[in-house]
């Protein structure tokens, strides 16, 4: 195990497409917050880096949708983003933008170093052009049927309908998104990354991360590992993007993939951090210091990118050198998903709750509690206004709110603003907290990215000091016994102390507000980051006798009334109604028959009766068989998307219809020749047609 001296975090780098929405910051951006904020309690150099993914074809398709420049578009949404995170505390030490012209420098002397080397290869390939447009159309550019589900709107890379990842020339009937033209064949070279040379180190590098990397994070890794990686394309025949550092005909209109640049973007921007603090070469001791820890915080569809991708550009910068080398991330902390009132956010259908509008109606503090308890650690997880009300009113308002202004106002009413006496270690330790364990614990919790129980942590010790104070009663006792109440407030005074930082992670702003009515001047994290020991604030009372606190209390959380929530209620249910529509629509457009065919048409199709003899899945289309099917004496492969319904084991030994005159088809390289029948159940899930099983006049047709 690594000493570590310091710790780089990154934040997946939004696309400056849209708004983030409240599962972006669940994901992603609160969790990093929260760690990043503990490190500074602790005194430990961290630094929080982030920034807008500013490139990448679906920006410039809404540059062209609105008739503005793709600059404009990513000018906006880089400031809406960056404003929403600084209201909702996110706290950043650099926030940049892919756009930046280090940014650019970084991302080419980056194609340059692996091009020297010999690593990348080049290949040419057709791709679609659209002729009106004069330009090649890649990625989401082209749109067509799917091959699998024959969903007519597939997008040129992943059917949304079935889910499969398509390439271009799979589409049935192609069409360009700029207009509408079917699009024609060109040839053109690009620059691949091949990953499979760095499949060894990347299995070792895994391999060396299991047990502390969580289990989806392997997984997901090893899924790709498994199938063997591939050569990825890493130029793209567009003009928004960075440019081909290279003045050759072959590199004219051609840059960079958008993921090539983006994860450079966490070092360019790391760059930018250290001539902003002055010191031009600081950023080398959070790259290349193999003291410094790098942390990537990112969501599950991120995974792949930055636990195998990102380490080969790297390994591949490092190779044959002795110095400038990079680290490779320590951890990957990618969380699922977060939902919203039991659906999944989605964009697309504005079925979302966006990060500054929330923030116009509700404190940020509020939103980052009931997420953090609600954070996607392991499994999918759901925000609800429900559980946002009853959390608000309930844990912070009742229990941490009621408890703090309880303490301060009644030390300024009866004990002159004065903390009345020493708290005696005995006190602190009677509450029923083990002090030394619950340290420990919490520890363990923001270290190793447990954010609910450390969140939940806070809550306990909030819930034993309200019940405390509510059973010591020092309102009462102060008639018979004043030094009983004053050693009462004593101990609450210092447990708002305590709660103050150790909520501080979490409810930052309300944490520093606790610390301004206890008397402090400055931050929390000012006192701690001055080298005050986190440890030491919490083992025993750290406010002496006669600490002056401020004279004035404040209400630290305004309950939610029913009324406030009401509205959102109403949107949600105006959104469910419209996804019922679809639906319904959807099922409609179902039962719709297709036009009527003549008997002659029918006729043409040749049925027949064939054997599965092998069934496999295909590499990178999971939802893809490759059956084999002997009829007769003739063998045939047919490709089949039914891995979802059959694995291949079902598959073998099944007598299935075959429509064995189907001209051939490619799909992920391999022929496909023929389909075989099957029927759609109600659910969605679709069923071969065995013949084994059909009866006619009761009998058994063989
Ligand atoms: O999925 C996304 O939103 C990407 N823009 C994330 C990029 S993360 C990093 F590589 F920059
Ligand atoms: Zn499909």
């Amino acid at each position: 195990m690594h000493q570590f001296q310091r710790t780089l975090v990154t934040t997946a780098l939004p696309y400056a497409n849209g708004p983030v929405h409240l599962g972006h910051l669940a994901g992603v951006y609160l969790p990093a917050d929260i760690y990043v904020r503990y490190k500074r309690l602790k005194g430990e150099d961290v630094l929080h880096i982030g920034g807008s993914d500013e490139h990448g074809v679906p920006i410039t398709l809404t540059a062209e949708k609105e008739g503005i420049a793709p600059q404009d578009v990513v000018d906006r949404y880089h400031r809406m983003n960056y404003d929403a995170f600084t209201k909702c505390g996110i706290s950043f030490d650099y926030y940049g933008r892919t756009t930046s012209a280090l940014h650019h420098a970084t991302a080419q002397e980056f194609f340059l170093e692996i091009e020297k080397k010999g690593i990348f290869t080049q290949k040419t390939e057709k791709l679609f052009f659209d002729r009106k447009a004069d330009r090649f159309l890649s990625d989401r550019y082209v749109t067509g049927t799917c091959p699998i589900c024959n969903n007519p709107e597939a997008n040129s890379d992943q059917c949304e309908q079935c889910g499969t990842h398509l390439s271009p020339l799979e589409l049935i009937n192609p069409k360009s998104r700029l207009s509408d033209a079917t699009p024609e064949l060109r040839e053109t070279m690009h620059w691949y990354f091949p990953l499979g040379r760095f499949q060894q180190p990347l299995e070792e590098y895994v391999n060396s991360h299991e047990g502390d990397w969580r289990q989806n994070v392997v997984n997901y890794s090893r899924t790709w590992l498994r199938q063997g990686l591939n050569d990825r394309a890493i130029t793209r025949d567009l003009s928004w993007g960075i440019k081909v550092p290279l003045d050759t005909q072959e590199a004219a209109g051609k840059v960079l993939y958008v993921w090539f640049d983006a994860v450079l973007g966490y070092i360019s921007f790391t760059r930018e951090w250290a001539e902003k603090m002055g010191e031009r070469d600081l950023w080398k001791a959070y790259w290349q210091d193999p003291r410094t820890r790098l942390v990537h915080f990112i969501g599950k569809d991120n995974v792949v990118f930055h636990t195998l991708m990102f380490p080969a550009i790297l390994m591949a910068w490092n190779e044959g050198r002795q110095s400038e080398c990079y680290n490779l991330a320590d951890n990957v902390p990618a969380s699922e998903f977060m939902n919203f009132e039991g659906r999944k956010f989605s964009k697309s259908r504005n079925y979302a709750v966006y990060l500054g509008e929330f923030l116009e109606k509700f404190p940020a503090d509020t939103l980052r509690y009931t997420i953090a308890m609600n954070y996607p650690e392991n499994k999918d997880t759901d925000f609800s206004w429900q559980d946002f009300q009853n959390r608000t009113n309930g844990e912070l308002a009742d229990t941490l709110g009621n408890f703090i202004k309880r303490s301060v106002d009644f030390t300024n009413a009866r004990f002159g603003g004065e903390v009345p006496c020493d708290s005696s270690p005995e006190a602190w330790n009677s509450l029923g907290i083990n002090w030394t364990d619950t340290l420990q614990q919490l520890d363990v919790a923001f270290e190793q990215f447990h954010f609910r129980e450390a969140t939940s942590l806070g809550m306990e010790i909030a819930r034993a000091a309200n019940r405390f104070l509510t059973e010591s009663e020092p309102w009462k006792v102060i008639k018979s016994d004043r030094e009983a109440a004053a050693s009462s407030m004593a101990l609450s005074l210092n447990l708002c102390y305590a709660l103050a930082v150790v909520l501080y992670p979490v409810i930052p702003e309300t944490s520093n507000r606790i610390y301004a009515m206890l008397g402090f001047e400055g931050s929390i994290e000012d006192r701690f980051t001055r080298g005050v020991s986190l440890t030491a604030s919490l083992l025993h009372p750290v406010l002496p006798k006669g600490h002056k606190l401020r004279a004035e209390s404040e209400i630290l959380f305004t309950k939610i009334d029913d009324a406030d929530i009401a509205p959102e209620l109403r949107k949600i249910e105006a959104l469910l109604v419209e996804a019922q529509k679809r639906e319904a629509g959807a099922e409609q457009h179902r039962m719709e028959f297709k036009p009527v065919i003549s008997f002659d048409d029918f006729l043409k199709l040749d049925l027949r009766v064939a054997q599965v003899t092998a069934a496999e899945t295909v590499k990178k289309a999971g939802k893809l068989l490759k059956l084999q099917l002997q009829v007769g004496s003739v063998t045939r492969q047919v490709l089949a998307g039914l891995a979802r319904y059959y694995s291949p084991e079902e598959m073998v030994g099944k007598n299935v219809v075959l429509v064995a005159n189907l001209a051939e088809r490619t799909i992920r390289d391999e022929v496909s020749e023929g389909m075989i029948l099957a029927v759609e159940g109600a659910d969605g899930k679709l069923f071969v047609i065995e013949p084994d099983g059909l009866e006619i006049n009761g009998k058994q047709i063989q």
